[in-house]
């Protein structure tokens, strides 16, 4: 008995990240919200709802940085179904949808860049605006309104 619990019990927590590797769709969106995590401080500052400080600012930039490139991997063919508002075009575009990553890449490196190296609060608000624009552009394309 108490040997068929320890097994039991083993088994479930070797399996636990087996089953999220299995979900891309669940994991995809877990990576979009670390990501919306880190952009959205940055925002608060550039709209002065909070007050701009470098050194937090410095922080969200990196956050970006670091994790701005996650969520791509979990985009296998044939994960369009179930509770992603992820649109066929990602698989039937995908050079465009790789266009957009590559876009959003260089725009975040630029976000941080600027962020490290004392640029004015209207230099980061322009790059904050262009790193802004990528989200909203591959959205409108390839992330539909609403879930199915
Ligand atoms: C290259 C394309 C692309 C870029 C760039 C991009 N996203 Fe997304 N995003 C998507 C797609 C596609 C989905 C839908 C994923 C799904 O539902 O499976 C998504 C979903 C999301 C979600 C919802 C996650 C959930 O729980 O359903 C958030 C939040 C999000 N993105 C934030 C952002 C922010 C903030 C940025 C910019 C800083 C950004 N995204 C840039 C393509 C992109």
């Amino acid at each position: 008995m108490w040997k068929k619990t320890v097994v039991v019990l083993l088994t479930s927590t070797l399996l636990a990240p087996l089953t999220w590797a299995n979900d891309p769709v669940a994991t995809r969106q877990a990576e979009f919200k670390k990501i919306l995590r880190a952009f959205e401080p940055m925002g608060m500052m550039i709209r002065g709802a909070k007050p701009y400080q470098a050194q937090p600012f410095q922080q969200q930039a990196l956050a970006l940085l670091n994790s701005h490139n996650t969520p791509w991997q979990y985009f296998p063919p044939g994960s369009d179904r179930g509770k992603t508002r992820a649109k066929a075009e990602i698989w039937t575009r995908a050079a465009d949808f790789q266009a957009e990553q590559q876009l959003f890449s260089s725009r975040v490196k630029a976000l941080h860049q600027a962020s490290t190296t004392q640029a004015d609060l209207a230099t980061l608000r322009a790059r904050y605006g262009e790193v802004a624009q990528s989200c909203k552009s591959c959205h409108d394309s390839f992330r539909s309104k609403v879930l199915p």
